[in-house]
């Protein structure tokens, strides 16, 4: 059986690759050794901040590997080369982040914390579902949808990375390697979608049922880890999530949600690219850093945070 709105077949191939010229996508290895700079809540102390990132790298590796497989069941159908070599670095970036965060989320596991494997397995039975009951290019309308998130993510945590992580810790630098690159990749899904089908009910179709299985998956972990912390029985850690997600968090920064939302809806134009926001300065001096082969390991992100916006673009 197949969801009504993935019935259509793929039209004959349009859009090319549209990552602008000087974001060099490449795979980047990183080896992190993340365990001595784990604490318990290793966010700044702040258990609520703490777990949602938690649930964030919880589920990274589970989307990438589905991402990886999406992308390489159509790579045999582009027809612009430049679009099939960024398609192969995206899947040799996702890779990597699926390696490293795998290594975390088991010092995440072994901390306390060893029902995450359970809520696991149930998300693995989502994604079989998902991948048995739609088609090929339906899996990637779900990862362009999921790679507008992690871009519009990436893109409020470089431009405050010191709201999330401390300037020197490894675990921040792991995400600072990782969301730049969601940055440099952020239009290959999209753009491979394009090219193999104009649909904008596919698009959107993805876009929903990814905005669901993320926003439940991030919940439920956090949840978990809040509750195995002994936080989730006092009003205090509600008012708290409450303040994270909808209004002004403890920090003094919006919450989530309105942090996010505007970005969030530009995904639902007919005409939206992800490169209408060019933030390449978010990414330039991290980039050049690490091609000069600076340290990535117990650094002081302060080193590497994003030049200011170029006056050209902030026109
Ligand atoms: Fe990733
Ligand atoms: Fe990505």
């Amino acid at each position: 059986m197949r969801l009504p709105f993935f019935r259509r077949e793929s039209r004959a191939p349009r859009a090319a690759s549209r990552t602008p010229a000087g974001v060099n996508l490449k795979p980047r290895r990183m080896g992190f050794t993340l365990a001595a700079g784990y604490t318990r809540d290793w966010a700044h102390g702040d258990p609520v901040k703490t777990s949602f990132l938690n649930a964030v790298s919880c589920i990274l590796p589970m989307g990438e590997d589905f991402f990886l497989q999406a992308m390489r069941a159509v790579r045999e159908q582009i027809r612009d080369p430049q679009l099939a070599k960024d398609a192969r670095a995206f899947c040799g970036q996702e890779g990597h982040h699926a390696f490293e965060h795998r290594k975390f989320n088991a010092l995440l596991a072994a901390s306390g914390y060893p029902r995450l494997a359970d809520i696991d397995r149930v998300q693995d039975r989502i994604n079989d579902w998902i991948l048995r009951h739609t088609g090929a290019i339906d899996h990637v309308a779900f990862t362009a949808g999921a790679e507008h998130m992690t871009s519009i993510m990436s893109h409020a945590f470089l431009s405050d990375p010191l709201r999330w992580v401390d300037a020197r810790s490894e675990i921040g630098a792991m995400l600072f390697w990782h969301t730049v690159e969601e940055i440099e990749h952020k239009s290959v899904c999209i753009d491979v979608l394009q090219h193999l089908d104009d649909s904008y009910a596919r698009r959107m179709a993805g876009f929903a049922l990814l905005t669901g299985i993320l926003a439940g998956s991030v919940l439920v972990r956090q949840a978990y880890m809040l509750a195995a912390d002994g936080h989730l029985s006092r009003p205090s850690t509600w008012l708290q999530l409450a303040r994270f997600y909808l209004g002004r968090h403890a920090d003094g920064r919006p919450g989530v949600l309105p942090l996010l939302f505007a970005d969030y809806l530009q995904y639902l134009r007919p005409d939206f690219h992800p490169w209408e926001e060019d933030d390449r300065y978010l990414v330039a001096k991290w980039v050049q850093a690490f091609d000069a082969g600076r340290p990535m390991l117990d650094i002081d992100l302060r080193d590497y945070l994003g030049d200011a916006r170029p006056a050209a673009q902030a026109a």
